[in-house]
């Protein structure tokens, strides 16, 4: 059925404007004043911002990870996504050495498939190369549109790559159109400080982060960025958490080098005190790169305002504290790294973003939704407000006082890392191609109804019609 949003404030990455929004077939067909269409539903937004639907770029949802698999997976981890205001997630199919790429592909749907409530994608982990993964590549851009590659520079035995693996990626990616990842952290130098910290008995939550420092972020950081300079390829650093991290960023882009930045809120209002809680609570603040020290937010928040950074991941991989956090008591380096963060990514930005005045409405949308479209081929599908686009909307009450609990959240993890956190602002109803999924802060939609996205390469839009536009 046709639906129009009457009295909203729409807001995009660049305008904020009073206007009716008419869907009609996934999609936004009209934006004006004052629409009617007798055969329309009408749905009141009055008090409410109307966004585009977040868009995740990070999430590891069911990932078999630390010997243990994340609590929260297709089904509750995108009902959570859409209770806070995301519509779209990007998820890691990771990948075995001499295993054909496809086998982990199949997974990840089969994983996905039934469960979905919101339109999802994937990204694709190269863990090595050669000749034969070469030649899988063009299929998993042309067929399965995963256009983003994911190379690990840390976790050394379990995940991480070498230089030659990721300067190799880096090539293909330039050959094919596609954008690499990279988890920028020194995994050797890491794992001689961890051997160290633990012959010294240093087995507490809080050596995860000491053995983590973050120079070798920077490190590591600024060598994906040189190395993509070499190739003249493109790089996506995911999870900057440190000011050693920006800093590279920042040089490589004055230097022009196609490199970008994500943060997660995680790193924005949290700080690496919280891995010294007692009672082996740090363990819940456990993930890699770790916490930093507090200055280290300013650092990142401003980077955001300047574009220095220009996304925000939630980096979801949710564990319990009790069966799955506690692997690690009395050895950090076995408490699974990550946490539950999806529900909270948008709500998080807004409240200490936007409402405390360090980036504006505009960039909020920018950051949490189309900056995030563009640079992973969605644009213009997803992550804005026009006609064709698809009717993924965020109907958003910025009034509304509240504190985040695990007791009033929706992801599956048994803490929430941001309890007792005041936050402004709330998604009220959320539509995912013109259907509710959350309408009026209940869950109304269906598992199996978000669609699997193939995404366009790399600087390139997702254009729907593009016949439509093609002027001849
Ligand atoms: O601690 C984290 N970040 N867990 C998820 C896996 C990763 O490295 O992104
Ligand atoms: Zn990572
Ligand atoms: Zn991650």
């Amino acid at each position: 059925m046709k639906k129009i949003i009457k009295n909203g404030i729409i807001v995009t990455a660049s305008d904020t404007y009073k206007a009716d929004l008419l869907i009609e077939k996934e999609r936004i067909a009209l934006i004006g004043q004052d629409l009617s269409d007798p055969a329309a539903e009408i749905v009141d937004a009055e008090g409410h911002y109307i966004f585009p639907g977040g868009v995740d770029p990070h999430t590891h949802l069911e990932m078999p990870f630390g010997g243990t698999v994340s609590k929260d997976d297709f089904e509750t981890g995108t009902i959570a996504a859409a209770f806070g205001g995301t519509t779209t997630v990007i998820d890691f199919c990771l990948t075995n050495k001499g295993e054909p790429l496809q086998n982990s592909i199949d997974q990840w749907h089969a994983k996905s498939r039934d469960k979905a409530v919101i339109d999802y994608s994937f990204h694709l982990m190269i863990g090595e190369i050669n000749d034969a993964v070469i030649d899988q590549l063009p299929s998993v851009i042309e067929d399965e549109g995963i256009t983003s590659f994911k190379v690990f520079m840390a976790y050394k035995n379990v995940f991480q790559a070498d230089d030659e693996t990721l300067f190799r990626t880096l090539e293909e990616a330039k050959r094919l159109g596609a954008l690499v990842m990279v988890h920028a952290e020194n995994g050797d130098v890491i794992d001689h400080l961890v051997k160290k910290a633990l012959k010294e008995g240093k087995t507490e939550p809080i050596y995860h982060a000491l053995t983590r420092p973050p120079e070798a972020e920077g490190e590591a950081t600024g060598r994906a960025a040189q190395l993509t300079g070499l190739a003249d390829s493109q790089l996506y650093v995911v999870h900057v958490s440190c000011k050693e991290a920006v800093e590279r960023i920042t040089e490589a882009r004055k230097k022009g080098y196609d490199v970008w930045g994500e943060t997660c809120p995680q790193y924005l209002v949290l700080d690496q005190s919280y891995l010294e809680k007692p009672d082996f609570e740090g363990a819940k603040y456990v993930w890699s790169p770790p916490l930093r020290e507090k200055f280290n937010q300013e650092v990142l928040w401003s980077a955001l305002k300047n574009g220095e950074l220009q996304t925000l991941g939630s980096d979801q991989c949710s564990f319990d504290f009790n069966g799955q956090k506690d692997l690690g008591k009395g050895d950090f380096t076995k408490i699974p790294n990550g946490g539950p963060i999806i529900e909270d990514r948008v709500s998080i930005l807004f409240s200490e973003g936007v409402q405390k005045g360090r980036i504006s409405l505009n960039q909020f949308v920018d950051i949490t939704s189309t900056r995030v479209a563009k640079t992973f081929g969605l644009f213009p599908q997803k992550g804005t407000i026009s006609v064709g686009a698809d009717a993924d909307l965020v109907l958003f009450d910025p009034k509304v006082e509240r504190t985040i609990s695990v007791e009033t959240s929706h992801m599956a993890a048994d803490y929430n890392p941001f309890e007792g956190m005041k936050v402004t602002g709330q998604p009220v109803s959320v539509l995912s191609r013109g259907e509710f999924v959350i309408r009026d802060k209940e869950f109304v939609g269906k598992l199996g109804t978000g669609q699997y996205l193939k995404r366009a390469r790399y600087g390139d839009f997702k254009l729907v019609d593009k016949e439509q536009l093609t002027i001849k």
